[in-house]
């Protein structure tokens, strides 16, 4: 069987490295390009330490999406270049899977409005963490008594934009699911973090506290990997990891 070909967008970057070095892993799919702005024609293998891959990185997307024909591409930039890079990667043919968090809402309205015109499919995933998708669940578990709940999500000082993707996520599933409207999020930037996810949840005399820990960048891999698997398959913009993962 034929191997699905994958490009990484932000292949150098803290979590385009773990993307692309899931997708150099997994055996069913071949890694045959990667983007960035520095360190261009360098192989990626080599740049992230791992030995010689054979895949150099490029610097235009549009170049590299006609020479390879990829069939997915994972994207894990900046908010200012993942819509474009998904509207190129749709208008070609190519299903994109992207990370990249904080996309503007006019850019995310044309990448819908691509999508449906060519009956294809865009995975918009704020977070790739399987330990997010338990989290979602057990918050739908709690609200059923404690529908009082605001979220603090922690983050590096150098993440762009608040509040995260992931808590607009989180957001939206609890106040889907009967949580007193709005929800609050606080945001939190500061050295020493990576990411973390706190929902409290308050009633009379008690609270509960869910929490989910990103500790490495690593965690993300195995998601990436599925969603690049499923990325062929979905029809429109799906937007949290759990659809993919049914029920677990
Ligand atoms: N969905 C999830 O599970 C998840 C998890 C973690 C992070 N994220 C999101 O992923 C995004 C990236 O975060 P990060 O911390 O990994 O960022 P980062 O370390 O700054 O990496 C950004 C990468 O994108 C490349 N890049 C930036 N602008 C580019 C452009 N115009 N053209 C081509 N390549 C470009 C950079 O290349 P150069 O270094 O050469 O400039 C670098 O490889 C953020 O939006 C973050 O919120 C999502």
């Amino acid at each position: 069987m034929s191997r699905l070909k994958v490009v990484v967008a932000g292949a150098t970057g803290k979590t385009g490295q773990e993307a692309a070095k899931a997708v150099w892993g997994a055996s069913d799919l071949e890694l045959v390009g990667a983007v960035a702005r520095r360190r261009i024609g360098e192989d990626l293998g080599e740049v992230l330490g791992e030995g010689h891959w054979g895949v150099p990185i490029a610097s235009d997307l549009a170049v590299l999406l006609n020479d390879q024909r990829p069939d997915v591409l994972v994207d894990f930039t900046q908010p200012e270049v993942a819509g474009r890079h998904a509207l190129l990667a749709v208008r070609s043919g190519v299903s994109p899977v992207v990370g990249t968090t904080g996309m503007p809402c006019a850019e995310m309205e044309e990448l819908r409005q691509a999508v449906t015109d060519t009956g294809r499919g865009a995975l918009i995933i704020p977070n790739f963490s399987f330990g997010i998708v338990l989290l979602e669940r057990f918050c739908t578990e709690a609200l059923r008594f404690f529908p009082d709940v605001e979220i603090i999500e922690f983050h590096h000082q150098r993440k762009l934009d608040r509040p995260s993707g992931t808590a607009r996520m989180l957001q939206g599933v609890l106040e889907r699911n009967g949580a007193h409207s709005p929800v609050p999020v606080h945001s939190v930037r500061l050295p020493g973090l990576v990411a973390h996810h706190e929902i409290i949840f308050g009633g009379p005399g008690e609270t509960i506290r869910l929490r989910h820990d990103t500790l490495s960048r690593a965690s993300f891999g195995p998601g990436v990997v599925l969603a690049v698997r499923r990325a062929l398959h979905v029809r429109g913009v799906v937007e949290n990891l759990s659809e993919l993962l049914g029920e677990v």
